[in-house]
């Protein structure tokens, strides 16, 4: 029997080598890939060395510093690093100024500001088809004297570079492109997921792809991962108490950090799952989570809609075009909102989607298509003399009034017939605060009959809540 398992064992890993082998040719950056970053690289560095104060350092991070980045879709990470005594916004300007005067308008390069916990520059550049984002921070040693959230970075390059072997490397740009293809790569808050310094760390503690496969396949919560004190257990209880998590990571350059505190329970669940089917089944389909075409999504969604036997009520939002993070938990707050009101109002709902595009987010219901004329209300116990008076008094329009299992009740007419009315109540209302980036005059219910582009964003929602 355990020959038998260690025989079977040995088959999977074998056909999940290949399939690593086969994946690398499409992620990991060819020679020329990485002659062409160096090329973007140094050209920056350069023009950066012109114009920062001789107390500046410069230094390359993330994951192109560590051999860790996907091809075509990492981009460059340089840091400024200033003494602890600059002033923050001090850094921050002179930073973002330094990073619009190297712009070179001949080269079609170009540059935004991004905010992330502090504001950086991204550079676009054109003739050499490669971003380069910007980033000031403070120079530490230790995570103690940290000034900002990014600071860490440094010590990170530190670690992971003198952890990981190459071949881990490669590793972790496997195990990125599977979380791509899960939809659960990164921490910002559409994705509650695996940030890339967070596959690193996970590569290390489990020693390989396989590894981490067979730890995820196998996990039971609470897990604390901590470099510091391997194999020892005694606190665990202790960091669950402290990071409010039952998935925890303790970052090895800073132990008041849980690395993985924006991994949600349901990411971490689908990466439990898609471990188990990938080690059943070492293929290419399960590997890339069959993908999906979001053509003629409005046709799709009609046919979904009848398989299931609901409706669809879709709701859009004209939003403005600023950190997604930010309109996506507003929407997350509202949808929430809504979807606790229709339940409390008797609709049966399948799903509950959102999605956000630019100007646009959407949320989206699948419900039942039931309608009701009536409701049930459910009064005080009998024996409650007052209260019973009172809830008589209270809904003396009842249709019907009756006791049931010692309660009274009335039936009376439905508050909503149905979700539609809800729906459009709950705009108009105003008791309803709806979030500041969400202003019900910009918005539009769709029921059923669904725009195309609005039906695509859907589609995708649902495909992404749907596939495990
Ligand atoms: N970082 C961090 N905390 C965050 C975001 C980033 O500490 N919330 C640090 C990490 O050390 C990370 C680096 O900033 O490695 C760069 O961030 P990012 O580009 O988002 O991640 P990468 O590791 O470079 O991964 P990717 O290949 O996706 O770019
Ligand atoms: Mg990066």
């Amino acid at each position: 029997m355990a020959a038998k398992r260690s025989a079977l064992r040995k088959t999977v890993s074998s056909k999940l080598r290949r399939l690593m082998r086969e994946v690398l040719l499409t992620v990991k950056p060819s020679e020329k890939d990485i002659e062409d970053a160096n090329f973007a690289i140094n050209e920056i560095m350069g023009r950066l060395k012109l114009h920062i104060p001789r107390n500046v350092e410069i230094l390359l991070a993330g994951s192109v510093a560590r051999g860790t980045h996907l091809k075509g879709s990492s981009d460059i990470d340089i840091f400024l690093l200033y003494p602890r005594t600059v002033d923050s916004t001090a850094m921050e300007r002179k930073s973002l100024d330094i990073a619009k005067r190297i712009v070179n308008r001949k080269k079609n390069e170009s540059y935004v500001i991004k905010y992330a916990e502090h504001p950086y520059a991204k550079l676009i550049l054109g003739d050499l088809n490669i971003n380069v984002d910007v980033v000031p921070a403070y120079k530490i040693r230790d995570a103690a004297d940290r000034g900002t959230a990014v600071d860490r970075t440094q010590l990170h390059n530190k670690f992971i570079n003198s952890k990981l072997s190459l071949n881990q490397r490669d590793d972790v740009r496997v195990l990125k492109t599977f979380l791509k293809a899960h939809r659960i790569y990164g921490a910002e808050a559409r994705t509650e997921g695996f940030s890339g310094y967070l596959c690193e760390l996970l590569t290390y503690r489990y020693k390989s792809f396989e590894g981490i496969l067979q730890g995820m396949a196998n996990l039971k919560l609470p897990t604390v991962i901590d470099f510091s004190k391997q194999g020892r257990k005694q606190n665990d209880m202790q960091y669950v108490k402290k990071f409010g998590k039952r998935f925890i990571v303790i970052d090895p350059t800073d132990s008041n950090r849980n690395v993985a505190a924006n991994v949600s329970e349901e990411s971490l669940s689908r990466f439990m799952f898609a471990s188990r089917s990938l080690l059943n089944s070492p293929t290419k389909s399960v590997f890339y989570n069959g993908r999906f075409s979001d053509a003629y999504s409005e046709r799709k969604m009609l046919s979904i809609k009848n398989r299931l036997g609901v409706d669809i009520y879709l709701l859009h939002f004209n939003v403005p075009d600023i950190a997604q993070d930010i309109i996506w938990q507003q929407v997350k707050r509202s949808r929430t909102r809504l979807s606790e009101m229709l339940t409390e109002n008797g609709f049966s709902m399948l799903a509950s989607l959102q999605e956000v595009d630019g100007k646009d987010a959407i949320m989206g219901f699948l419900i039942d298509d039931v309608r009701f004329k009536t409701r049930k209300v459910t009064g005080p116990p009998v024996e409650m003399r007052e209260a019973v008076e009172e809830f008589t008094k209270a809904h003396r329009g009842a249709l019907l009034t009756s006791i049931d299992r010692g309660k009274i009740y009335t039936i009376e007419a439905a508050r909503y017939r149905d979700p539609e009315e809800l729906i459009r109540s709950f705009l108009k209302s105003k008791t309803t605060k709806l979030p500041s980036n969400l202003n019900p005059k910009k918005a539009t219910l769709y029921v059923n009959k669904i725009p195309e582009r609005y039906a695509k964003m859907l589609y995708i929602a649902y495909c992404r809540n749907f596939t495990i």
